[in-house]
């Protein structure tokens, strides 16, 4: 039973974590090296970051992880439940996100999309994102796999 017409977007709250947990494993963003609940508790810690979130009034139904290191802003976990995708609520995530990054400041928005993740480059580009040219590199500063 699908729930009310999603409505509000904002930041999430503690009550909201167990549901975006649950979200981001059903949408498949999980992997097993990055931790969600750190990921969520980072994100929350800091002026610069949070997670979005959209709800029905039984459970989160989209978020987004939004932020900027004080030269570009960034999104991370943009996820749709698959009983509202199609509908239009991964554009508004997407438009709260970069409202929220346009009250910090930041004039650039960065995201980055797992190769295996074929079908959402045509969605970013459907709400006006273009591909750059660039390699990303990265480096663990934990113990943890590099990856
Ligand atoms: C990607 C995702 C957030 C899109 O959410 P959504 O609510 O279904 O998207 P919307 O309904 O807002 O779609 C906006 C537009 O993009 C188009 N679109 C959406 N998904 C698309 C796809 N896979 N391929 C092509 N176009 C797509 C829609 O048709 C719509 O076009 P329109 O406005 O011209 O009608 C959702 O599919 C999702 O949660 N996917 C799994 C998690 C994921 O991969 N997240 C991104 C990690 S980088």
């Amino acid at each position: 039973m699908i729930g009310a017409i999603p409505g509000d977007i904002g930041p999430c709250t503690d009550q909201d974590i167990p549901g975006i947990i649950d979200l981001w494993q059903k949408t498949g963003l999980t992997r097993p090296w990055n931790d969600p609940a750190r990921d969520i508790s980072f994100a929350r810690g800091s002026s610069n970051s949070d997670v979005l979130a959209c709800r029905t009034n039984e459970a989160v139904c989209a978020t987004v992880m939004v932020g900027h290191d004080g030269h570009r802003g960034v999104v991370y976990y943009l996820a749709v439940d698959p009983d509202y995708q199609g509908k239009g609520l991964g554009r508004r995530m997407m438009a709260a996100a970069e409202a929220w990054l346009k009250h910090k400041g930041a004039w650039k928005l960065n995201l980055m999309i797992r190769v295996d993740n074929n079908s959402v480059q045509a969605f970013y580009e459907q709400i006006g994102y273009q591909t750059e040219e660039r390699i990303v590199m990265s480096r663990r500063l934990d113990d943890g796999d590099n990856a």
